[in-house]
């Protein structure tokens, strides 16, 4: 259950913050700013609206090619699953990025990032899950890492050890089997900045793992210090979610088919929901996710992309958090805190996504006069600054 309150969003009018040593170490009134330390550097927000760095704690974001010719098919009446069934879908992706050189992934996601970038997203998370191999896997999560090199966003990276069962296994068994045998020390000893405990993700979906599998990878990579997170509930009622909350995952995403029993499990846990409203959106997903139960139970609910080349090739957090308004019911300020706040939350990091006391200071200066200007107004918030310090 959540210590914050789902909707608590207070403006401060004629605010000010201090920050020392890239942390604020005072938020207030202007009125009331303490007479030391003196600052030695003064920036007139002129009035307008400061806002904590946007994050974005879900994507799929290095990957090589196109499934674009999977949107026609989508629209003919196709489904996702349909359309992985027939040979499409996640498994070309795979393909497609395990042949792929090191360095023109890094070249497209470093172009794709600036998306992110110009949108005001501080800290983005990218998954793996694109790979047929291990050494696929590898590359994929060094790719992400380095990333953090080029760009001024914190990254994220996950590994998406159970997308879709590469076609040298037998069955998902025997890959779960593998993941943990051998994938689990390599990828544990991977010479990269997690930005915190390591991350495994994986897909709990009549056409990905069943809850079985999830607990098995779950159960060694938990032991091993991994902290979890799962795609379930999202083509179908897949029964990932309470596996999902025995482990502690910080995070279960979609949730179109979550039910009743799932969400009291839910509330009465740490972990978060992850709305994803563009995959919803654009697969044509015929349900919405049960927001107003989620709601009435105080389930932490945070907002991302997804994005991705087949159920989310839709590169901005601002058409996001206006379709989690607009498709899925959220108000402009939840749809706010959902990428902000609750989305720190799905990082497990305390130190972004609010201005308070303590934080970093990782913000930035819209030109705009309500939290609805950012989120229903598309295009009408204007970035002014973002103000992003790494230290
Ligand atoms: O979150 N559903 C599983 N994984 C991704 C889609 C990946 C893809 O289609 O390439 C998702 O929707
Ligand atoms: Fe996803």
């Amino acid at each position: 259950m959540t210590d914050e309150a789902q909707d608590e969003y207070t403006p401060i009018i004629d605010g000010a913050l201090l920050v020392k040593d890239a942390t604020i170490i005072w938020v207030g009134g202007a009125r009331d700013i303490p007479e030391s330390p003196k600052p030695d550097v003064i920036h007139d927000g002129k009035g307008l609206w400061l806002l904590p760095g946007l994050i974005d704690c879900h994507t799929h974001l290095v990957f090589a090619g196109s499934r674009s010719n999977e949107f026609a098919r989508l629209r003919q009446g196709e489904s996702y699953a349909d359309i992985a069934a027939s040979g499409g879908g996640i498994i070309q992706t795979m393909r497609q990025t395990s042949a792929a050189p090191y360095e023109d992934l890094l070249e497209t996601a470093n172009h794709r990032l600036k998306q992110w970038s110009s949108d005001g997203v501080t800290s983005i998370e990218i998954k793996s899950g694109y790979g047929l191999t291990l050494d696929d896997e590898l590359k994929m999560l060094r790719v992400i890492a380095s990333l953090q090199q080029t760009v001024d966003i914190d990254i994220f990276p996950t590994f998406l050890a159970a997308h879709k069962c590469p076609p040298e296994f037998l069955s998902h068994d025997a890959h779960i089997d593998f993941l943990i045998t051998e994938g689990l020390d390599t990828v544990a000893s991977l010479d990269i900045n997690w930005h915190g405990q390591p991350t495994i993700d994986a897909y709990c979906d009549p056409i990905g793992y069943t809850p079985h599998h999830i607990d098995r990878l779950f159960n060694a990579y938990t032991k091993a210090g991994f902290q979890c997170r799962l795609h379930t509930e999202q083509t179908a009622h897949s029964g990932g979610t309470e596996v999902a909350i025995r482990h502690q995952a910080i995070s279960v995403d979609h949730l179109e088919h979550i039910n009743d029993t799932q969400i009291l499990q839910l509330a009465a846990s740490q972990t978060s929901a992850t709305l994803l409203p563009l995959p919803y959106l654009h697969t044509r997903e015929a349900q919405c996710p049960p927001v107003e139960k989620m709601r009435a139970h105080r389930v932490p609910m945070a907002v991302a992309t997804d994005f991705n080349p087949g159920s989310s090739p839709i590169a901005s957090l601002p058409l996001a958090a206006y379709c989690s308004t607009n498709l899925f019911g959220l108000s402009t300020t939840e749809a706010l805190l959902g990428i902000t706040r609750q989305a720190a939350r799905v990082l497990n990091k305390t130190d972004r996504g609010q201005l308070t006391v303590g934080t970093k200071a990782d913000f930035s200066i819209w030109d705009m006069s309500q939290p609805d200007d950012l989120v229903s107004g598309l295009g009408l918030a204007r970035l002014v600054q973002r103000v992003y310090n790494k230290a």
